[in-house]
């Protein structure tokens, strides 16, 4: 089977290839030579399991993400659809700034709608997804509408607690705000978004996402 070099992350080299003649992605961790070695290994099989399980139990709600394929734990690596004609938010969003430069907020907000509805329904199932950036979230253009497709999974985890909840949307919040001009509005609508999706269960999140902005703030004045 022909490995061709796709990209390439901080953990991870990614190929594209075919599965029983599906085009896939192959995503193999690498090692990381500053670990020790069987703690690497460990750390790696972890990794490899968390993506793999909170892939199929997304689909099982009905959260799109790549189908997985295969898993080999000997040589690191995930089989998975390889999802096509998508690309990643983060390009999305940086062209449309640069075509709407004036009125982005309002041709993107649809989109934060989007966003905010998949990562209730994800929360109010307890996935909790430990890495949420715009790298990390591809937009799939079919035909008339568009798919959101969450992928990376690596640093997800089962979890009920609002407080992990929270940190998962403080953490989207960073990533966007620093990748992203003057997206703030665009938050605010995927918060909006979140909240009316997940009703009683979005309060709880909601606050305590204002405490680690708060604790976040404190940090920084304090150096
Ligand atoms: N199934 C897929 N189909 C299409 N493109 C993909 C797919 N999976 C990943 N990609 C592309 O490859 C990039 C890197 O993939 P991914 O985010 O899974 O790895 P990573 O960031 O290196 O991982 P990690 O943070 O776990 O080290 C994504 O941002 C996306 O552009
Ligand atoms: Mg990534």
């Amino acid at each position: 089977m022909e490995l061709l070099p796709f990209k390439q992350g901080a953990e991870a080299r990614l190929y594209t290839s075919s599965f029983y003649g599906k085009p896939c992605i192959v995503k193999e961790r690498f090692s990381k030579s500053y670990r020790h070695p069987k703690l690497d290994k460990s750390l790696t099989t972890q990794r490899i399991k968390a993506e793999v399980r909170a892939m199929l139990r997304c689909r099982t709600f009905g959260i799109p993400t790549p189908t997985v394929y295969f898993v080999n734990l000997e040589n690191n690596s995930i089989y998975m659809e390889h999802m096509k004609d998508a690309v990643t938010l983060r390009q999305y969003i940086e062209d449309i700034q640069l075509q709407h430069p004036e009125t982005f907020i309002e041709v993107l907000t649809p989109l934060a709608g989007v966003v905010g509805k998949l990562l209730a329904k994800m929360h109010s199932n307890n996935i909790v997804h430990g890495d949420l950036t715009t790298s990390n979230m591809l937009l799939q253009e079919a035909a008339e509408n568009s798919v959101l497709v969450l992928i990376d999974f690596g640093l997800s985890y089962g979890a009920t607690l609002a407080e992990d909840k929270g940190v998962d949307l403080y953490v989207l919040e960073r990533a966007l705000l620093s990748t992203h001009p003057n997206t703030e509005c665009l938050f605010e609508t995927i918060l909006i978004s979140y909240k009316a999706e997940y009703k009683n269960g979005a309060a709880d999140v909601i606050s305590k996402l204002d405490e680690i902005r708060l604790r976040g703030r404190k940090r920084t004045m304090v150096g």
